[in-house]
């Protein structure tokens, strides 16, 4: 089905684009310009991108070292934390 008649992009290249990682309308134009026209897309590329989209991975998040730290539930001490830095 033809998504984008400004650009001529058809459901399965917004779906490509969703599957290499686009989460957002403004994600997928840029990475096949379905979209960038007169925005009549738009809240079809959003549908496509709802139902085929994966969220998003958690932002990496770093934990401080507790130096000297008595060792915890999992077995790892503060010795072990300070070999790995
Ligand atoms: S139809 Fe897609 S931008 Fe116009």
């Amino acid at each position: 089905m033809l998504i984008c008649h400004c650009h001529g992009v058809y459901e399965e290249e917004v779906r490509d684009a969703v599957r290499s990682g686009a989460r957002t309308r403004r994600e997928v134009t840029l990475r096949c310009r379905a979209g960038a026209g007169c925005g009549g897309c738009r809240p079809l590329i959003e549908e496509l991108v709802a139902q085929d989209g994966l969220p998003r991975p958690e932002r990496a998040v770093t934990l401080p070292v507790l130096r000297n730290a008595p060792a915890t539930d999992c077995g790892v001490s503060a010795t072990d934390l300070k070999a790995t830095g």
